[in-house]
C-alpha cells in the first residue's frame, strides 16, 4: 500500500503486559473480528459469517463469541443484509464503541486502535456484551479508510482525538486536509463526521479545516449544538479524565 500518511497521529502502541484474558482474546476472538490487512475491504463479505470457523450458516463471529461468552445475557444478533455503517476511529478502551453497537444492533461497526492495550479491552467489552457487529482494526485508521469503497460510510466518529497541543505538533494532529479527502471519498452524501474534543485549539483548528472544505457543512444552529453532545452520546473514558483546557466541544459535519 501507498505510505500515504506523512506522520504518525497516536502515542505508545503498547503499555502494559497484558493480563492473560485479553492475551487469549487477542489470539482466539480477534481473528475473527479482524478487518482483512490488505486489499480493497469488502463490507457485506466483512460482516458476513467467517469462513474461519463453522459450516452450514454458523458464523466464525458467533462461534467464537459463544464459545466465550455462552451466558451473556444480551445476545446481540449479526445484522443481517446492509445495516449502516459506522467508523469509529481511536476507539481507546472500546467503550463508546460497544455500547453504540449493543444500542444499534442493526449497524455494522468498524472500530480503528493502534493501542495494543486498548483493543485488547475492547475485545473483552465485545466478549461481555456478545456484541456480534462489530469489527476491529488494529492499527492506523487512515491505512482502513484508504481501503473502503467510495461512499460506503453514515457515520464517522473520532472522539477525544490525541490533542498535539504544542504547535509544533500540529502537523501531527488527525484533522488535516488530505484526512478530509480521504473521508469525503468513503462518507456517503448526507452521512455524518462527529467530532469532540477538550481542546480548545484543537477544536477551532477542525472547525476551520472542515468548514473550509466545501464538502463538508457544519451541522451546529445554535452555540447549544457545540456545547452539548448529540443525543445518544456514550460517555467515553478519555472525555472523563478532563485533561484538555475546555468543556468538551461537539462537532457535527454532513458531508455533502
Ligand atoms: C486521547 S485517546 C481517546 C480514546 C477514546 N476515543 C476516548 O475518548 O476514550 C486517542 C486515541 O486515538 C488513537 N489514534 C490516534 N491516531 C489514530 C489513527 N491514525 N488511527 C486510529 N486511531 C488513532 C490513539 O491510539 C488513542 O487511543
Amino acid at each position: 500500500m501507498d505510505d500515504h500518511r506523512p506522520l504518525r497521529t497516536f502515542g505508545r502502541i503498547k503499555a502494559r503486559t497484558l493480563k492473560p484474558r485479553q492475551a487469549g482474546l487477542m489470539e482466539t476472538l480477534l481473528p475473527h473480528l479482524a478487518v482483512p490487512a490488505e486489499g480493497e475491504i469488502d463490507v457485506a463479505q466483512l460482516f458476513s459469517p467467517s469462513p474461519l470457523v463453522g459450516e452450514g450458516g454458523v458464523g466464525g463471529v458467533s462461534a467464537a463469541l459463544s464459545s466465550f461468552g455462552a451466558d451473556t445475557p444480551t445476545p446481540n444478533p449479526a445484522p443481517q443484509g446492509g445495516g449502516e455503517l459506522v467508523l469509529e476511529i481511536g476507539f481507546g478502551g472500546g467503550e463508546h464503541l460497544v455500547a453504540q453497537a449493543i444500542a444499534n444492533p442493526a449497524t455494522r461497526f468498524i472500530g480503528v486502535e493502534p493501542f495494543l492495550n486498548g483493543v485488547a479491552s475492547c475485545l473483552r467489552h465485545i466478549e461481555e456484551a456478545n456484541a456480534r457487529n462489530i469489527r476491529l482494526h488494529q492499527g492506523d485508521a487512515r491505512d482502513v479508510i484508504a481501503r473502503l469503497p467510495d461512499a460506503s460510510l453514515d457515520f464517522v466518529y473520532v472522539l477525544f482525538p490525541d490533542p498535539w497541543p504544542k504547535m509544533r505538533h500540529h502537523k501531527r494532529r488527525l484533522i488535516q486536509p488530505e484526512f478530509l479527502d480521504d473521508l469525503a471519498r468513503v462518507m456517503k452524501p448526507g452521512a455524518e463526521l462527529r467530532f469532540a474534543t477538550d481542546w480548545a485549539n484543537y477544536a477551532s483548528w477542525t472547525l476551520e479545516q472542515v468548514t473550509r472544505d466545501a464538502r463538508f457543512a457544519w451541522l451546529a444552529e445554535r452555540a447549544a449544538d457545540w456545547r452539548n453532545a448529540w443525543p445518544g452520546h456514550v460517555t467515553t473514558r478519555y472525555e472523563t479524565k478532563k485533561l484538555g483546557d475546555c468543556a468538551p466541544i461537539w462537532l457535527r459535519f454532513e458531508r455533502a
